[in-house]
């Protein structure tokens, strides 16, 4: 086992292409480039790979809570198939919490570190990480899930806005895309009402929409900030409400999910289900569970 190197980056993701589920591993990049150590050590982070001499068989990310310094992530795990129920993720996790211990942590847990997390916690369909971790004395904490939409033509998600849009500009809010002027603006409101990640995480979005009223923002929604098929955050200020600012916003974010070629969207780490149900046609589909361990 060696420690993770910029190198090692493109034999992670042909790990994570052949042992993670399907849509995992078609965003495999993706979820390497958030999850693997960073180089300017803005953040604490540490990865060990095991590496075969052609091939890593064996990864494991690790960072610091961006919150709490004595809390840690075991952000990802992962053996290639044809390598497990050796003992690899066994001692490639004890190699992730040894170093959380060198960071000051007391605590670890698997409840994703945003804005850099992949995952929540543990997909459920991935039952031999769920043993692994119970064994190794996790305890599970709480359970989240995503709601998966369909995003193929005709679907309710692409639903037309135009009408909609225009209702709303004769109540005095315009809606669109926003610029980095915009984000700029919309960072602090975010901060004061929402809290800091979502401030950060939407720094990182592929695209964001908002709402204006009196050119303040009153209401947002952004996709692509962690992973490309994923939407959120999104947020209405309790001037907003009531106008159906978030159906019109989530929809624009599901449309341009759907011209970036996406036939499936997730709505990450849900939140208010009948809303998304009501609004998209959406429906409870990846569920995660949380865990946690003293180290
Ligand atoms: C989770 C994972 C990393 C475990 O790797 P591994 O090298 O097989 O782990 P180990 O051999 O150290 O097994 C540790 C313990 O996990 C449990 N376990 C592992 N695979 C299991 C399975 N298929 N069924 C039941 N228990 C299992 C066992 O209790 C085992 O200990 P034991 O053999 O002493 O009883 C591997 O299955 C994997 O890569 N899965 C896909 C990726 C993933 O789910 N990652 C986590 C989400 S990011």
């Amino acid at each position: 086992m060696e420690r993770f190197a910029i190198d090692h980056h493109p034999a992670v993701v042909d790990l994570l292409r052949r042992s993670l589920l399907p849509e995992d591993a078609v965003e495999a990049d993706a979820i390497a480039e958030i999850l693997r150590p960073n180089e300017d050590g803005s953040r604490r982070t540490a990865g060990f790979v095991e590496w075969d001499g052609a091939a890593v068989t064996g990864v494991v990310f690790v960072a610091v809570d961006n919150a709490d310094p004595q809390v840690g992530h075991l952000d990802l795990v992962v053996v290639d198939p044809e390598c497990r129920g050796r003992g690899l993720g066994s001692r490639l996790i004890a190699a992730g919490e040894q170093a959380l211990r060198e960071f000051g942590c007391t605590r670890v847990r698997i409840a994703g570190n945003p804005p850099q997390y992949a995952f929540p916690g543990i997909d459920v369909r991935y039952t031999p990480a769920v043993c692994a971790v119970t064994k190794l004395g996790y305890a599970h904490e709480q359970t989240a899930w995503n709601m998966s939409v369909d995003l193929t033509p005709g679907s309710l998600a692409l639903t037309d806005t135009a009408d909609a849009e225009a209702a709303l500009a004769e109540q005095g809010v315009h809606i669109k895309a926003a610029d980095a002027d915009d984000i700029a603006r919309l960072r602090p409101i975010v901060a004061q009402e929402w809290g800091g990640h979502w401030a950060d995480e939407i720094t990182t979005a592929e695209q964001v929409h908002i709402a204006l009223r009196d050119g303040s923002p009153i209401a947002f929604a952004a996709w692509g900030c962690t992973r490309p098929s994923w939407f959120g955050p999104m947020g209405t200020k309790a001037e907003g409400k009531g106008l159906g600012l978030g159906t019109v916003l989530l929809r624009r974010c599901l449309r341009d999910q759907a011209k970036a070629g996406f036939t499936k969207g997730q709505i990450g780490w849900v939140g208010p289900v009948p809303f998304y149900a009501r609004a998209a046609g959406a429906f409870i589909e990846r569920v995660f569970f949380l865990y946690t361990k003293v180290l």
